[in-house]
């Protein structure tokens, strides 16, 4: 078939990649003529695992382009645009809108497919203009996007499932069609129940982070060990072991902006949505909670040194969108402590004044008062060695991932604590005051 893409963001490069792959034409459009140009001289425009290669063998079937009218002989045609949130909270929609406004005008039959994550309601709503444009025989189908950043080709290739909502039948029969070499199971829904489903699934998996946060809180105030516990909860099939590590929060360019949509959307309908409020709230003082744990250690931050280790809202990515590390290194600098940063490939210069940024982990730590797992690098698994330890000035880990084996950092020599997980006992404050409690917050 010949598809058709509107915008070549993460999702819609991926996707655009991956349907090559499975052998159509796909013409990938974006109004960024620095994305496109990029793109055409086999540019991989983020750091996507497997993207590179597989945008390499797709050459033939795949082109980039600037003009919608390219567009215009597209069978069906995806709708990858961003929708970021506004100051409201809800869902900004005008890049959804600016699509259906230059949609070509098609003479034969042709399908319209919603990837952006979009609010329950937004299929209706769009159906309605393309009536109104004298479209209707441009079918419209919700088939929302389940990529992780990381393993977003494996996600595309090998997915949980398909989730397909359709006002026509017709229409969701050849979207679910595309995706039967995958061999995933597909959901056939209506379109609302099509959008839901992608704001309650991410609902959900931000939900067990923050069950799982206060549940380690629960752990650091009486003696047990979230690791053990999640193992313990994890293995009873009713409940499943994923999305239960605790640590110091989610971030990235999907959980926060998808929560509070759905949370607004919910608002907008007249319903509290109260679990959801408390879940975002949560997330929000776990990233703080880690500044208490440094006081615990260290007594006041000001003049104080601390590496910053992973930048990155997860590993394998240098994606930098709502990244616990900037809330981090911002309430650090605020309590006027010096903070070294290190990551592998996210580039946070631009969105932190006054951080000394190095290339090496060893550079990170060196003179550096405690050292903190941002981000669970692979890179960072060796991180409690003799190197890393003579070259701080205090041996203190913060390890913001539980990456480390806590018995194995204590007889390296350092102090180490985990989130959820018994501390090492306290050294001797640096300096003659008191910590000031700050973890009950
Ligand atoms: C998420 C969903 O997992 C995808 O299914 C969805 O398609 C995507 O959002 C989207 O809406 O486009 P992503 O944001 O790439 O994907 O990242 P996740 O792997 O889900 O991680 C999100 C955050 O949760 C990260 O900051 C991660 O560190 C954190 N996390 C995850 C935890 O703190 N604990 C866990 O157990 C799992």
């Amino acid at each position: 078939m010949t598809i058709g893409i509107f915008g070549a963001g993460w999702v819609g490069v991926v996707t655009a990649a991956c349907f090559a792959e499975l052998g159509h034409e796909v013409v990938l459009r974006d109004v960024v003529p620095e994305r496109i140009e990029a793109l055409q001289r086999g540019e991989v425009p983020f750091h996507e695992a497997g993207l590179a290669e597989l945008l390499q063998r797709n050459q033939e079937p795949l082109t980039f382009t600037l003009d919608v009218a390219d567009l215009a002989s597209a069978e069906i045609l995806f709708v990858c645009v961003g929708t970021p949130r506004t100051y409201s909270g809800d869902a900004d929609l005008s890049a959804v809108w600016a699509v259906v406004d230059e949609l070509p005008t098609p003479e034969e039959r042709t399908l319209l497919v919603m990837k952006s994550t979009v609010p329950v309601g937004t299929g209706e709503k769009v159906r309605a203009a393309l009536d109104s444009r004298g479209l209707a025989h441009v079918g419209y189908v919700s088939n929302p996007e389940f990529l992780s950043e990381g393993s977003a080709v494996r996600d595309f290739m090998e997915p949980d499932r398909v989730v397909v909502g359709a006002f026509a039948d017709a229409d969701g029969d050849a979207v679910a069609a595309l995706y039967e070499p995958v061999g995933a199971p597909i959901v056939r829904s209506d379109v609302a129940s099509a959008e839901m489903i992608k704001l309650a699934a991410n609902a959900f998996l931000m939900t067990r982070i923050s069950f799982i946060n206060e549940i380690a809180n629960v752990c650091e105030a009486t003696g047990a060990d979230v690791v053990q516990v999640a193992e313990g909860i994890g293995l009873d099939h009713r409940l499943g072991p994923h999305f239960l590590r605790a640590g110091i929060g989610w971030g990235g360019s999907c959980f926060p902006k998808d929560g509070v949509a759905l949370k607004q959307l919910a608002s907008n309908s007249g319903y509290h949505f109260q679990l959801l409020n408390a879940v975002i709230e949560v997330n929000e003082l776990q990233k703080r909670r880690i500044v208490g744990k440094l006081e615990k250690h260290l007594g006041k931050l000001r003049g104080k040194t601390i590496a910053l280790l992973g930048l990155a809202f997860k590993p394998n990515t240098d994606d930098l969108r709502e990244a616990p590390s900037l809330v981090l290194a911002s309430r650090l600098l605020a309590e006027g402590a010096e903070v070294q940063a290190w990551d592998p490939v996210a580039d946070a210069r631009h969105l932190l004044q006054g951080v000394t940024f190095c290339h090496r982990v060893l550079d990170a730590v060196t003179g550096a008062d405690a050292a903190v797992i941002v981000t669970e690098w692979d890179e960072l698994r060796l991180l409690a060695s003799d190197d890393v330890r003579e070259a701080m000035r205090r041996p203190v880990i913060i390890d913001g991932r539980n990456l480390l084996d806590p018995e194995q950092a204590r007889a390296a020599g350092f102090d180490y604590e985990g989130i959820g997980r018994a501390a090492s006992p306290l050294a001797p404050l640096p300096e003659t005051q008191e910590p000031e409690p700050q973890l009950e917050t």
